[in-house]
């Protein structure tokens, strides 16, 4: 594995078994496990955006793994006042044997990493968010069995760090993607790349036959606030609604990242719906970045 984790590309599919065999484990005896491969260890968590999810369970997760978590606050660092990325990466390196971050720019992060002498994490970008992509495919694993050829439909905002890890995760995985939404967001072709499993409709309902999940995610992403609006008015027609479930197979899981924004981007009786898995897939990210810590810093 790389020393760091900044989108799903640094990983491959050896890795992701690794991965996804220490989450099962890590799930299966949380709690009972004496295993502290973060003993002695600082984690620095800089966090420029609001979290709920991922600031808990990685702080959980650290102690729980014997180590040390800082939350920091990137308004209040230096960096917020001008000093450097690399500044900043050097002094962190000195003090700290690994760095969790959100925050916007992604190109930033891959600076801090490039000068950083310890791993990185990807904790949300505007760009991507490998983490909770990670969790989900645990998920549909534990669900189905089996990631590649399982169809995930996602609806909404397909620009979105989430839409673009999707795209990574299908890419690593064989799942079959398929993306609703209209022109204006549908997913970018730079990361699609020539892949053939992954695909873009303009009409929810036909892009959600036979699905075996649907997924969503907010229409305004942290950082976009000023698009509400145009956000709203483009995107509403693709709300995760329940005409959406009825087209998908009858087995289908509901998946959303969380936070959820009832009757906006998932209609409330989806949501609260018996096809709703969305609180086993939150659960699921402290076990996969549990596995994912040991795994970074266990060698
Ligand atoms: N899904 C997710 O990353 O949630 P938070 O923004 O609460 O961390
Ligand atoms: N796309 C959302 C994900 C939140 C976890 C955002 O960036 O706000």
């Amino acid at each position: 594995m790389k020393k760091d984790l900044l989108t799903l590309a640094d990983i491959d599919l050896n890795d992701l078994e690794n991965l996804f065999d220490l989450t099962r484990k890590m799930k299966a005896e949380r709690g009972k496990s004496n295993y502290r491969p973060l003993s002695g260890k600082s984690i620095g968590m800089i966090f420029a955006k609001s979290s709920t999810r991922t600031r808990v369970s990685f702080e959980v997760g650290i102690s729980e793994l014997g180590g040390n978590a800082l939350y920091l606050d990137e308004s209040r660092m230096q960096v917020g006042r001008g000093e450097t990325v690399a500044d900043t990466a050097n002094v962190l390196s000195r003090y700290l044997h690994g760095i969790v971050i959100r925050t916007f720019s992604h190109q930033g992060v891959e600076e801090l990493a490039k000068v950083a002498t310890i791993p990185v994490i990807n904790a949300l970008t505007d760009e991507y968010h490998p983490c909770q992509i990670l969790a989900d495919m645990f998920t549909i694993l534990e669900y189905s069995g089996k990631v590649k050829g399982t169809k995930l439909v996602f609806t909404g905002d397909c620009q979105s760090n989430i839409a673009n890890s999707l795209i990574l995760g299908a890419k690593l995985t064989g799942m079959e993607l398929v993306f609703a939404a209209p022109e204006e967001f549908k997913p970018r072709a730079d990361v699609i790349g020539n892949a053939s499993n992954i695909s873009w409709e303009s009409d929810p309902v036909k892009a959600a036959k036979d699905a075996d999940y649907l997924y969503t995610d907010v229409f305004v992403s942290m950082g976009f606030e000023e698009e509400r609006k145009m956000r709203l008015e483009k995107l509403m027609p693709y709300q995760l609604s329940m005409a959406m479930v009825k087209a998908a197979k009858p087995s289908v899981k509901i998946l959303h990242c969380l936070p959820a924004h009832r009757d906006e981007e998932i209609a409330a009786e989806v949501m609260d719906s018996e096809y709703s898995i969305v609180f086993d897939e939150a659960e699921n990210r402290l076990h996969v970045q549990k596995a994912l810590l040991a795994m970074l810093f266990d060698r």
